[in-house]
């Protein structure tokens, strides 16, 4: 019997194209090109070999997945081999007969994200004029067309004012479920984190009102809420622990154990198609070296929530202490813990607005 557990799910990040410009993308900020991108053949087998190893779910995503016209057939296939198929898009490139053909080839859930609720100010978050009223106009065919929805509302210092309507939206649009995520600094949001991260007021506001809704709307939407690590005393259980619960496939087919893998220095990833996926999930070496908990130092190593949150973030740990293997130093326990959070509060209050658009 295999000694590491199947992943539970699969990023399948087929392109880094994208047709907005979201200043805290989570893609490399040297993104691959069209040409860099791996064939149908390739997803197809790929698909297959998740299928075999246990994989239960599988994200499309980028970039902006539906660029790739092959889409449909991959859903189509995953559908066959078993896979529960989500589809996390902008939505903008989408028509209702291009939606028709994705849910027909078997997908089951569509994760459409929100740049905020006015029409204006989330245009210009993403950088696509025009863009948030075609995400609602597509937003609203999910549910008639039999999948589930969950509204992705990416919150941060420049569109926290309006979180009640954004609520308000993922309501009127039918979602199942509405997941408020504070940025998570990596890729272009670390780039941009001065124009990006909340006042503590505008944190602590945030909290209060999620926490009302919540209770206010029980069953009728569950709001999911990622909370600003900057400001948090607790870190995230990161990816599920590290080479744990997901894996993640680059679009040039590069294995990673999360999406922002490649900023920490050293690690090698393998390639699928190279080598066995299974062989690359249970050995490779990128997912072994922070699996489990033998690489931790203190605090982390003689800590009683080591094995419940796996010292959190490995790639947070690395930008803000340059150390992959420190404890996340959104733990209280670390001693950059004080420095992170004065310099979250330092940046919100200088206030800076210009983006740096995430181009390739
Ligand atoms: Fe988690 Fe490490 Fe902090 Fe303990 S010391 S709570 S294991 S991050
Ligand atoms: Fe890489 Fe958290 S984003 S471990």
């Amino acid at each position: 019997m295999s000694r590491v557990p199947p992943p539970l799910a699969l990023m399948a990040e087929l392109t880094h194209r994208c047709p907005l410009q979201c200043p805290y993308c989570s893609n490399p900020l040297e993104m691959l090109k069209a040409g860099q991108e791996r064939d149908t053949a390739f997803w197809l087998g790929l698909i297959d070999e998740a299928a075999a190893l246990g994989v239960l779910q599988i994200h499309f995503s980028g970039g902006e997945p539906t660029l790739r016209a092959d889409l449909p057939r991959l859903i189509a296939h995953a559908s066959v081999a078993g896979l529960y198929a989500n589809l996390i898009t902008s939505a903008v490139l989408l028509d209702e007969a291009k939606l028709r053909a994705l849910a027909n080839a078997g997908l089951g859930h569509v994760q459409i994200s929100l740049q905020g609720a006015d029409p204006e100010n989330a245009d210009r978050i993403g950088n696509y004029k025009g863009g948030h009223n075609k995400k609602l106009a597509i937003a609203r065919l999910v549910p008639e067309l039999d999948m589930s929805l969950t509204i992705n509302a990416v919150v941060h210092r420049q569109n926290l004012h309006e979180l009640p309507e954004m609520i308000d939206l993922a309501l009127s649009l039918g979602a199942d479920r509405l997941e408020i995520a504070h940025v998570q600094y990596h890729g272009w949001a670390l780039r941009n984190r001065a124009a990006l991260m909340p006042t503590r007021a505008q944190f602590e506001a945030a909290n209060t009102l999620v926490e009302a809704r919540r209770a206010e709307l029980g069953a009728r939407m569950r709001i999911d809420y990622v909370v600003p690590d900057y400001y948090a005393d607790a870190p995230k259980t990161c990816m599920g622990g590290w080479g744990q619960k997901l894996l993640n496939v680059a679009p040039d087919g590069r294995v990673l154990p999360c999406h922002a893998a490649e900023t920490i220095p050293g690690l090698v990833f393998d390639r699928a198609g190279e080598k066995p996926l299974r062989e690359i999930w249970e050995t490779g070496a990128a997912f072994e070296t922070f699996r489990g908990t033998a690489w931790m130092q203190e605090p982390c190593a003689s800590c009683a929530l080591k094995e419940q949150d796996w010292g959190g973030c490995r790639c947070q740990a690395l930008a803000i202490t340059g150390n992959a293997a420190a404890t996340d130093p959104v733990c209280a326990l670390s001693p950059r813990h004080a420095e992170m959070n004065a310099m979250a509060a330092m940046e919100a209050e200088a206030g800076v607005e210009d983006f740096i658009y995430r181009r390739i």
